[in-house]
């Protein structure tokens, strides 16, 4: 192999960001391989998007499609369609993709039919439900991928059952957790829950964009009037999704009146927010596993989790997709529950994540 090796990371969406951002920097400072980053456009708007890039330790893309919005079929082979491209060109020797967006599986198809060896970051995380697009986009990107790096025992027992063979994977952690933990700090001193007039401690912080709640009238419609009559006992705050914002404008006179609504957040100020809230309730995969880091409580409105290690040792409750559980979260709240920080979210899996890298890539240090 001429020169070092070129690993291409590929991002998309706002979750993925936070995951890449450790991985990245740590394989910058070591120093013993090329480093490129490409991003799709799925997500495109200023709010979802380049706040982030301003905030975390990651260069602007070196490639940037214009996948954006559509249909799954549409998004995803946009995607695939830009990768292939610019990974036909590179001819990187990794391809490393974050999460379970549908740009992560675009690049992992791409990478593979080129042959080019993929490693899935966060791999292994199975909500054993098939409705969820992103179940679709962890399962196949984890049987194109040559090293699986997973944050929880339970990953790879979930990659066992699927036949992955144990030396493609390597249990590194969490490195989301790594992000949020170098970001805790500065946080906690914007106190931003200032800047709407909330206490540390006393309000409940909402966020709400998976197509199966917000996209079904019924269900958002008795969320929204759930977290209203929450709002009577608790201050909540509500930043809004792109995809809940439309949900939320077609409910007319139904819409948050009591609750504070805003748009979504850069990521230090709402990190800030989760860190000074009583309770979160949340739809969000990323939101389960930061809550628990943090030992926040946390109420999840889906029926499953592919994160159980936040329910088994950190503070996240199912409450189910169902809307009128919400209005127990006040009485809830007076109950104290015990929890722990899952083994290796310790702020370190970016350096375990690059040792694994570079073991794959035959340029480990002796
Ligand atoms: C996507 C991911 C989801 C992830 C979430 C984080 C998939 C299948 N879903 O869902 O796993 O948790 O991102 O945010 O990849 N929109 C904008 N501006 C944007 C982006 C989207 O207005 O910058 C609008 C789109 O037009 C669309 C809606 O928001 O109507 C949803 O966007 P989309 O990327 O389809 O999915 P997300 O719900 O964001």
């Amino acid at each position: 192999m001429a020169g070092k090796p070129l690993v291409v990371h590929v991002v998309g969406a706002r979750p993925n960001y936070m995951k890449i951002a450790p991985l990245y920097a740590e394989l910058g400072r070591r120093g013993l391989v090329e480093q490129k980053l490409v991003h799709t456009g799925q997500h495109y708007d200023r709010e979802v998007n380049e706040v982030f890039f301003d905030e975390l330790p990651l260069p602007q893309p070196h490639a940037m499609l214009s996948v954006g919005s559509g249909s799954h079929g549409e998004q995803t082979a946009a995607a695939l369609v830009g990768l292939e491209r610019f990974f036909g060109e590179w001819r990187p020797d990794l391809v490393v993709v974050p999460g379970d967006v549908n740009s992560t599986l675009a690049g992992a198809l791409a990478a593979a039919k080129l042959q080019i060896p993929v490693c899935h970051l966060e791999a292994g995380l199975r909500s054993f439900d098939a409705t969820m697009p992103e179940e679709h986009n962890r399962r196949l990107t984890d049987h194109l991928s040559s090293l699986l790096l997973t944050h929880s025992e339970n990953a790879d027992e979930n990659l066992a059952n699927e036949g992955i063979a144990s030396d493609s994977i390597a249990l590194v952690g969490n490195t989301m957790i790594d992000t949020l933990l170098a970001n805790v700090e500065r946080a906690r001193e914007l106190a931003a829950w200032n800047e709407y007039g909330l206490e540390a401690g006393a309000y409940v912080l909402v966020t709400l964009h998976r197509p199966r709640l917000v996209d079904d009238p019924t269900l958002i419609e008795q969320t929204v009037g759930a977290l209203e009559e929450v709002a009577t006992e608790i201050p909540v705050l509500f930043p809004v999704h792109p995809r809940t914002h439309k949900r939320l404008a077609a409910l007319n006179g139904s819409g948050p009146t009591r609750m504070q609504v805003t748009p979504p957040l850069p990521y230090t100020r709402f990190v800030s927010l989760q860190a000074g809230a009583a309770a979160i309730v949340t739809d969000s995969g990323g939101i389960q596993e930061e809550s628990t880091a943090l030992g926040i409580r946390c109420f999840t409105l889906r029926d499953n989790t592919e994160r159980p290690v936040t329910v088994t040792h950190g503070t996240n409750e199912i409450l189910g997709l169902d809307p009128a559980r919400i209005v127990e979260i006040p009485e809830r709240l007076k109950h104290v529950r015990n929890s722990v920080l899952p083994p290796l979210w310790d702020g370190h899996a970016g350096p375990r994540a690059a040792a694994a890298i570079e073991r794959l890539l035959g340029v480990a240090a002796a």
